[in-house]
């Protein structure tokens, strides 16, 4: 499985903040917004990144992360040129891709607790895996029906009159037929390529799953300056009470076994004394300390 995270757009409704950076490098908390959906990804075990993000935002990007080597993981860069559509990810990256199929995780999605992710990339054995999560305001996201069995049977885009409170997070997994169904997609009338006409082809083909997410699970969206500041809230509360971070990309790879205990010290030995850097040597601590205990 590979993944495309996909982090372009205008970021219009963060103005001015996105005048001089790309909303995906903006702060959620104590971290940049990308981390949170690389580390989702790299705890569901992909190791094959392509990152999309405009041209001016790519270098910033590369910066940042570099060729993922140092966590175990490999980072491509492809550039969209214009937010043309998210279903556009799958015709920039169709090299990237190849014969695989692929995860596509939208980078400014933030999601906190529960293994759905993982079990579901574990699970996957073709067509197309979404999800769906119930929110109060519908209107503003692809919003799925489900018949009298749990069935998924309609995705509307924005409907001004939703089906049901049930909302497509930006995550989906696709078998490697996407590249070839995101070709035949036209723009639709707000002249976008259309990652809800993707799925309705693949409901059509009777290849698409929608995996309801568990009532715990957090879903939230960093568009706006108030959603960006509840999420930063709502990070900085689990954090403090649980004295674990989310959205650490170093610990996912440890945990995954991307990383040996030795590469992630060394790793802790090249960043400043900070509270990043004091969380990861707790871990590392952890870490040490239980494979003690265990033999
Ligand atoms: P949006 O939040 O719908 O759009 P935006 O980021 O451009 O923000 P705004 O509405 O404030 O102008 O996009 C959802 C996510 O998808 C976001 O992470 C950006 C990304 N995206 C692209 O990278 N390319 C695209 O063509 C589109 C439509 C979205």
């Amino acid at each position: 499985m590979k993944a495309i995270i996909l982090a372009g757009g205008s970021g219009s409704r963060l103005y001015p903040l996105t005048q001089v950076s790309s909303k995906q490098l903006q702060a959620v908390f104590d971290k940049p917004m990308i981390y949170y959906p690389l580390t989702v990804l790299i705890a569901s075990g992909v190791r094959e990144f392509c990152l999309i993000s405009t041209p001016d935002d790519v270098p910033r990007y590369k910066k940042l992360l570099g060729n993922g080597q140092q966590w175990g993981i490999s980072v491509e860069y492809r550039e969209q040129a214009k937010p043309e559509g998210i279903a556009q990810a799958f015709l920039i990256a169709a090299d990237f891709i190849g014969l695989d199929s692929v995860t596509l995780m939208l980078g400014d999605n933030i999601f906190s607790g529960g293994d759905d992710f993982p079990r579901a990339v574990s699970n996957f054995d073709g067509g197309a895996t979404i999800f769906a999560y119930h929110v109060k305001d519908p209107q503003r996201y692809g919003v799925v029906e489900f018949d009298r069995n749990g069935k998924a049977v309609s995705i509307e885009e924005k409907p001004r009159q939703p089906k049901s409170s049930y909302a497509v997070p930006g995550v989906y997994i696709y078998d490697n037929d996407v590249v070839e169904i995101a070709r035949a997609v036209k723009p639709s009338a707000r002249g976008e390529l259309e990652i809800t006409d993707v799925n309705l082809e693949y409901l059509r083909r009777g290849k698409l799953q929608v995996r309801r997410l568990s009532r715990g699970f957090a879903w939230l969206d960093a568009g706006t300056s108030t959603a960006l500041h509840e999420a930063s809230a709502y990070i900085e509360a689990i954090e403090r009470r649980q004295g674990v971070k989310i959205g650490c990309p170093e610990e996912a790879a440890l945990v995954r076994g991307f990383l040996s205990v030795d590469q992630f010290e060394a790793l802790i030995e090249k960043m400043p004394s900070c509270e990043y850097s004091d969380y990861l040597r707790s871990v590392a601590d952890e870490w040490r300390r239980l494979k003690w205990e265990k033999q």
